[in-house]
């Protein structure tokens, strides 16, 4: 399907992917900061934002191939991609089918793995609290507290969170569910990976990342101060910094 998204500045294409349940919009700071360095591509995944369901299921297998898709529109071969959370997942999956389309992959508060049995099971029990109409209280007293302590920056995301359809949260949170673990694929694939983390992420601890990137075989990990779940919104400065590096070490020597 047609993507909305939005484009910015010009140099090496950087593809920047959403979390769950949020749209491009997070990223609007950090693509204003990292534009003089790259050419900058945010789009809303299906069935968020502005990019409207249109009745087929969401998985994030489908959500990678419309990336493609969106890349082939823009006539861009291949892509740094940043991903956020969710996003990473799908940016794993992406390079895991389309290896030849992805220079890289910064992984931004998001991991490599497959979900443990008790966070399956724990989307699984929101998935009924969800048929059962309470996606609002799931959203904003379970999901929102862990995301940021910043203000300001929750009142945007109860606005983005609590604009997305029912199915759409279900869709994602089933595939993400489904999910495989490609933390060896990554090691092995030779895909030049990053990790970008907040200091104070209480959903990917940066302990966790350390462990993570060494198995990957990533750059050191960007711990981005000020920040917990959402560091391209609470600290975009340190964000772009780190994905300027990347770009940088990628881009002088693209794969
Ligand atoms: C996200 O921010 O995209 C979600 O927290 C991802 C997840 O639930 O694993």
């Amino acid at each position: 399907m047609k993507l909305h998204f939005k484009e910015k500045g010009s140099g090496y294409p950087v593809l920047l992917i959403h979390g769950f349940p949020l749209d491009h919009t997070i990223y609007l700071e950090t693509a204003d900061r990292l534009c003089d360095h790259a050419r900058v591509v945010l789009a809303d995944l299906r069935g968020f934002g502005q990019s409207i369901p249109t009745g087929q299921a969401i998985s994030l297998r489908q959500m990678a191939d419309d990336l493609i898709e969106l890349m082939d529109d823009l006539e861009i071969e291949k892509a740094i991609l940043g991903g956020h959370s969710m996003g990473g997942y799908i940016g794993l999956d992406f390079c895991r089918r389309y290896p030849q389309r992805a220079a890289g992959l910064a992984l931004i508060a998001s991991h490599s793995g497959a979900d443990t049995d008790e966070q399956r099971q724990g989307r699984l029990a929101n998935i009924e609290r969800i048929r059962g109409g309470q996606a609002r209280d799931y959203l904003l007293e379970t999901m929102l507290p862990k995301l940021s302590q910043s203000v300001d920056v929750r009142k945007r995301l109860t606005g983005l969170m609590t604009s997305t359809a029912d199915d759409t949260l279900i869709g994602a949170l089933r595939s993400m569910a489904d999910r495989h673990d490609h933390t060896h694929w990554l090691k092995e694939s030779g895909i030049p990976a990053a990790v970008i983390c907040g200091e104070d992420d209480m959903i990917l601890p940066v302990e966790k990342a350390v462990q993570m990137a060494a198995l990957i075989g990533a750059d050191p990990v960007a711990a981005i101060p000020a920040a917990g779940h959402m560091p391209m919104m609470e600290n975009p400065d340190a964000t772009a910094d780190a994905l300027k590096r990347f770009v940088g070490r990628v881009a002088g020597n693209p794969a």
